[in-house]
């Protein structure tokens, strides 16, 4: 469960996002891409290189799906049944990977925010990015 304070940085860093998901997804997932290559295997079906298409509607649809979330922070599991299911059962991604992507996220933020992402900010981040991790993670057997 999240505090208010924590609640209210977390919508408030998401009311900056909005409307740049795919700039900012896209920015995401090159960093986790370069940093962690093993994390690519996932995507050969991509093309990868900095600026594709690809990467920019994916980012958008990660970061949306992290928006919704903002919007559900007392019912993730419920926001993010559909989307457990399918890293779950259909995509297999190993579980560590969501730290890496975690990670990759607050880099992405704090680049873009800078000091609006101040240190309370970014652990109300830490917290609810590996809450949203747990819930698409839960259903792995
Ligand atoms: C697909 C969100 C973590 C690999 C998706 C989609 C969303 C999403 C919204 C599109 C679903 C659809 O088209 O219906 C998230 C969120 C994550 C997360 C919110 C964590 C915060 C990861 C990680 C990996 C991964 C860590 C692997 C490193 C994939 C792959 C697809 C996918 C391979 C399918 C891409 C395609 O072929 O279009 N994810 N994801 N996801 N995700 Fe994730």
């Amino acid at each position: 469960t999240f505090s208010d304070a924590e609640k209210a940085a977390i919508v408030s860093i998401w009311g900056k996002v909005a409307g740049h998901s795919d700039d900012i997804g896209a920015e995401a997932l090159e960093r986790l891409f370069l940093s962690f290559p093993q994390t690519k295997t996932y995507f050969s079906h991509f093309n990868l290189s900095h600026g594709s298409q690809d990467l920019r509607s994916h980012g958008g649809k990660v970061l949306n799906a992290i928006g919704g979330a903002a919007g559900h922070l007392d019912d993730l599991s419920g926001a993010l049944s559909a989307l457990s299911d399918l890293h779950a059962y259909k995509l297999r991604v190993d579980p560590g990977n969501f730290r890496l992507l975690s990670h990759s996220i607050q880099v992405t933020l704090a680049a873009h925010f800078g000091a609006e992402f101040t240190p309370t900010a970014q652990s109300a981040w830490d917290k609810f990015l590996a809450a949203v991790s747990a819930v698409l993670v839960s259903k792995y057997r």
